[in-house]
């Protein structure tokens, strides 16, 4: 079975809106080693901003910056146009800005609707202020299927979803508490086909619904299947910076496996002379 994802006939225009959040030149060292160097780009409003780059290619470094863990060392980082410091994830979050990571801080045996809520929770008006499960089970539900995911039991543990609904469920919580800007950071590694197809789909409701959705993978398919706009590291340095027009998958995948390198690896693993 193949995932697709319909993509909209016409793309997201953002010709001359002001970017949610952009990136000049920014640059980041760890003492003396330079993990990114002069990267530019821009996240919009209902566009899918892929980030691509193989293992050290300085994906996660750039996420933090964006997410407020550490501060770059060159360059700026604006938010709706204005230059910005942020000093912790918290005053990201307050921008919205939520960054949703791989292995998802989620406790296993809690229901799905605790997880939901998990720091922020729902307690009822008066003495001894309980928690009100109840609208907490109700507002996850109907949450979950605002984003047309259908889980008929918001009661089941979270560690019993796959790992493509568990996914869905962590995006669907950061919408909820404020989010403008969705950071994904490789949500389809670990997941199978259809399941990946699963995130992929929601990835582009979120785009629909007008968020600004960064999503970092190793997988120029699924970028490319979900992606308007395309950015590649190598190396801590911006090799690409192109939108869905400027580029085809075989590209893309030629550009991401390092293109010449790949070929002449396939000649020597063939055992091909010259
Ligand atoms: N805290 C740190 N101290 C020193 N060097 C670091 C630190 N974090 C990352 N680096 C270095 O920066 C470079 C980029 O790392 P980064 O983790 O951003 O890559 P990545 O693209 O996320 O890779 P992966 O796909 O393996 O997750 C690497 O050379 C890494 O060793
Ligand atoms: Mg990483």
């Amino acid at each position: 079975m193949t995932a697709t994802v319909d993509r909209p006939v016409e793309e997201a225009p953002s010709g001359g809106k002001v970017p949610l959040v952009e990136l000049k030149n920014v640059g980041k060292s760890y003492g003396n080693i330079t993990a990114l160097k002069d990267i530019s780009l821009r996240v919009h409003a209902g566009e899918v901003t892929g980030i691509l780059g193989d293992n050290g290619a300085g994906k996660s470094t750039l996420i933090k910056i964006i997410a407020g863990y550490h501060p770059q060392t060159d360059g700026e980082l604006l938010v709706d146009g204005e230059p910005i410091k942020f000093t912790s994830p918290k005053d990201a979050l307050g921008k919205g800005i939520a960054t949703v990571y791989q292995n998802l801080a989620v406790v296993p045996l809690m229901p799905v609707w605790r997880n939901f809520f998990l720091g922020q929770e729902i307690r009822q008006t008066r003495f001894p202020w309980a928690l009100d499960a109840n609208a907490m089970r109700a507002t996850t539900l109907s949450e979950l299927s605002k984003m047309g995911i259908d889980l008929p039991d918001v009661d089941v543990p979270i560690g019993s979803l796959s790992g493509g609904q568990k996914q869905c469920v962590a995006i669907a919580r950061a919408v909820f508490f404020g989010a403008r800007v969705l950071i994904l950071d490789e949500p389809t590694a670990a997941l199978g086909v259809k399941q990946s197809g699963v995130v992929l789909k929601y990835i582009t409701a979120a785009k629909e619904a007008g968020f600004g959705v960064v999503f970092i993978t190793h997988n120029p398919h699924h970028a490319h299947m979900v992606g308007d706009h395309f950015v590649l590291l190598n190396r801590g340095k911006q090799k690409l910076d192109c939108t869905y027009d400027d580029i085809t998958l075989e590209h893309l995948t030629q550009e991401m496996a390092g293109g010449d390198e790949l070929e002449a690896l396939s000649h020597e693993l063939r055992g091909d002379k010259g």
